[in-house]
């Protein structure tokens, strides 16, 4: 796995004309537009050189279960969603909870362009070029205690947008949580935007977990609850099925799914006749993150 140092932002999309403005003050700390080509929006060290998908295909085939079980259901109903105004309530073992405007948590952060392979735990995977920030600047934002040990994410809930939440196909909100030190990784995003526009609906505006080595459950879109607890947290897959979804699910080609190997994995976008590429432990990212790991059993820990 190599990853690009030397990518500029105008290499990989003519979409840069759209650049969001929303991002880019938070990301430039109130920089006038003149001077988007700042830091910000630098090409990081943390991006892979991948072809990224193309805007159709990163929005037009989700899982998004809350706007329905279909690939094609988040991008017919996501529309419905209401992301402005947005907040986001911070609690649990932090020095500055509290409920914050989505303005005022972006305030200070460093959007970044970071483009990281997705690999879903269906065995589908793509390249996204995100916008967003690392979870490591929020947490220290709020100012996380030393009793805190995980970091935990609840989705929105509002059955009016949300149709999918109607029923009771899964016990709401969708929840997921992470160990902090995952929390802290660097490659460990908040992501606010894809290809320099805000977030798709679909994909999970206005704001969304990515977490690249992990399989794309994990990844919790529509932030609306960032807690930090002493224990593991409730994840929604790992309640519903423990046997079929761990609280880690780390990318691992040599532990299957029950139902399914995951030694491979389709590219979206690639055609009908496309070959499967192999899968990649830890994704491709374990130069960054298999330390932590360490002295764990994979395979008990999946
Ligand atoms: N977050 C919420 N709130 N609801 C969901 O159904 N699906 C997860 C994850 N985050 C999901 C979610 C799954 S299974 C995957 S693979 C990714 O979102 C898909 O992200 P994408 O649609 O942006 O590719």
């Amino acid at each position: 796995m190599s990853f690009k140092t030397d990518l500029k932002y105008s290499d990989v999309t003519p979409r840069a004309d759209y650049l969001n403005r929303r991002q880019i003050m938070a990301g430039l700390g109130g920089v006038a537009l003149g001077s988007i080509a700042g830091p910000g929006f630098a090409a990081g060290q943390y991006s892979t050189d991948a072809t990224p998908n193309t805007l159709e295909d990163i929005s037009s085939y989700n899982n998004f279960y809350e706007f329905g079980f279909g690939k094609e259901d988040p991008a017919e109903y996501a529309h419905t969603l209401t992301t402005d105004p947005w907040s986001v309530q911070v609690d649990g073992l932090v020095d500055k909870p509290g409920n914050y405007d989505l303005a005022d948590l972006l305030t200070g952060m460093d959007i970044e362009e970071r483009i990281y392979r997705f690999r879903c735990v269906e065995a589908w995977s793509m390249v996204i070029p995100w916008n967003g920030f690392q979870l490591s600047q929020l947490l220290e934002k709020v100012g996380v205690q030393p009793s805190a040990k995980y970091v935990y994410f609840e989705t929105l809930v509002r059955p009016e947008e949300m149709p999918g939440q109607k029923g009771a196909s899964l016990d709401w909100p969708y929840r997921e949580g992470l160990r902090l030190d995952e929390a802290m990784n660097p490659l460990t995003l908040v992501a606010t935007g894809i290809y320099g526009e805000d977030l798709p609906n679909q994909n999970g505006a206005p704001l969304r977990l990515v977490v690249p080595w992990k399989y794309g459950f994990k990844s919790i879109k529509s932030i609306v609850r960032i807690s930090l607890m002493d224990s593991q947290p409730q994840a929604t897959w790992n309640m519903q099925n423990p046997a079929e979804y761990g609280f880690y699910s780390n990318v691992n080609p040599t532990v299957s799914h029950p139902r399914w190997s995951q030694a491979t994995e389709r590219k979206i976008g690639g055609g009908l006749f496309a070959r499967r590429q192999e899968t990649l432990m830890f994704n491709g990212y374990g130069e960054q993150v298999a330390n932590m790991y360490d002295g764990m059993d994979l395979t008990a820990n999946f």
